[in-house]
């Protein structure tokens, strides 16, 4: 599914999200715009939810976009949320995200991060070994605080290099191959400040192959193994991470959240049973799969250039100030016209940024309809890891972004001001 769920050409001709025109959005709120349609968010959300039942956790990765109104739906969806950074805590805390529902992740996180995780009650994913130092310090004599371990299980999923993270050679979590798994295991058992509840693994993202899971599933599950023989110990809570891709060009058919619960909670039951060991609860944590189907950029078409025999550059008014991805690692997106979505053809062109960098290119290569100046052109699958990583590289002041919902947009975030840039600058 490349389009939000309530996707629709209307009566006029147009593209229609969450019962609005995405031509008259763009002309009400200005471009770039980040239109958020509700119903998908809700929908991808409830179908995580109905698929996990009682079996285990659905936390959605605030890394993919998070803003105090999404939360907001996220929660009310009944699930939990992971954070990275006190920076992310603090945007969860303030939308007012149940505070038993958080977990904390981070590969090298500071002081002030771990302080500000313990003092929310969420639940801490240890990464390295420098942590438990800094938790004994940080967590009162005779308290405990709820940690899980994150572990390497050591396999490669098929996606890009960039985006896999459960392999040995990752900086990411404890790789159980070379044996810092298990002594990191020895070592939260024994320290008198740490419950430790969990392991957790994130094999990496814009999976398809759900095998990957199967395996990583049945490398943690040996260890648990080994630990429940060799330390007594039997985790609570079993994390897969989260991963699942989605469609970004109508050629991409990926596997569905259903299915991806289902392969993982298989694997996990079938993979106890034959060990003989009792079932923990499992904890997944999809970003992309929830934010990214919900999103479409809307962009102005501006400057058009032909290169006779070469190339027509189409240039929009966003690119990889508020999309990175396409450079950050190759990744294909496809646009429409707004207003004629299913009007022909008419030539191959290239759909550039406005940003000074010659490599800041949104599309290379996509057939479009004819294109003029002022034209609004849509960009689906753009709600994950877009407006996450947004920057104000030279200067351009980020979008704004809405929620539609029957035929009604709300401003999530208000388009930035050019004092905005100045914020935190002293004079
Ligand atoms: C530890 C962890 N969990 C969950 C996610 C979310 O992944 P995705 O947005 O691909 O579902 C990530 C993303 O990189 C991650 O690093």
């Amino acid at each position: 599914m490349l389009f939000p769920v309530t996707y629709r050409v209307n009566a006029a001709g147009h593209m229609e999200v969450g019962g609005c025109d995405l031509t008259d959005l763009a002309r009400a709120h200005g471009t770039p715009l980040y239109v958020y349609d509700e119903e998908t968010v809700r929908q991808k959300c409830r179908e995580y939810m109905a698929a996990m039942g009682s079996a285990g956790h659905v936390l959605y990765s605030a890394k993919a976009f998070a803003s105090p109104q999404f939360l907001r739906i996220v929660a009310e969806e009944g699930l939990g949320l992971d954070v990275v950074s006190a920076g992310e805590l603090h945007i969860a805390l303030k939308s007012g995200f149940p505070t038993d529902r958080l977990h904390f992740l981070g590969n090298n996180k500071s002081w002030e991060d771990i302080d500000a995780a313990y003092r929310a009650g969420a639940t801490i994913v240890i990464d390295g070994f420098q942590e438990f130092g800094v938790l004994e310090r940080i967590v009162p004599d005779g308290k405990r605080a709820p940690v899980m371990l994150r572990l390497s299980p050591g396999v490669k999923p098929d996606t890009h290099d960039h985006i896999a993270t459960g392999q040995l050679d990752s900086k990411f979590g404890f790789s159980i191959e070379s044996g810092a798994a298990r002594r990191a295991v020895e070592q939260a058992l024994a320290h008198p400040n740490l419950e430790l509840i969990g392991l957790h693994s994130h094999i990496g993202s814009q999976i398809f192959a759900l095998g990957a899971y199967e395996k990583a599933m049945a490398i943690m599950l040996d260890l648990l193994v080994q630990l429940h023989d060799e330390l007594r110990y039997e985790p609570r809570m079993l994390g897969a991470g989260g991963g699942l891709g989605i469609a970004y060009t109508s050629q991409d058919d990926p596997p569905t959240p259903r299915h991806f619960v289902e392969t993982i909670r298989g694997a996990l039951d079938a993979g106890c049973a034959a060990r003989g060991l009792k079932v923990p609860q499992l904890v997944v944590e999809p970003g992309r799969s929830i934010a990214g189907p919900a999103g479409v950029a809307l962009y102005t078409v501006g400057s058009i250039k032909d290169i006779p025999g070469v190339r027509r550059y189409v240039a929009v008014d966003g690119g990889m100030g508020d999309n990175i991805r396409p450079k950050l690692y190759g990744a294909r997106y496809e646009a429409f016209l707004a207003s004629g979505p299913d009007r022909p053809s008419e030539a191959k062109v290239t759909i550039a940024g406005k940003y000074c960098e010659s490599t800041d290119i949104l599309i290379t290569d996509i057939e479009m309809p004819a294109l003029e100046t002022g034209d609004v052109i849509a960009v689906p699958a753009a709600g994950a890891y877009c407006l996450a990583m947004a920057s104000n590289y030279n200067g351009m002041p980020r979008p704004e972004v809405v929620m539609v919902r029957d035929g009604d947009a709300r401003v999530m975030r208000r388009r930035e001001t050019l004092d905005d840039l100045l914020a935190a600058e002293l004079f």
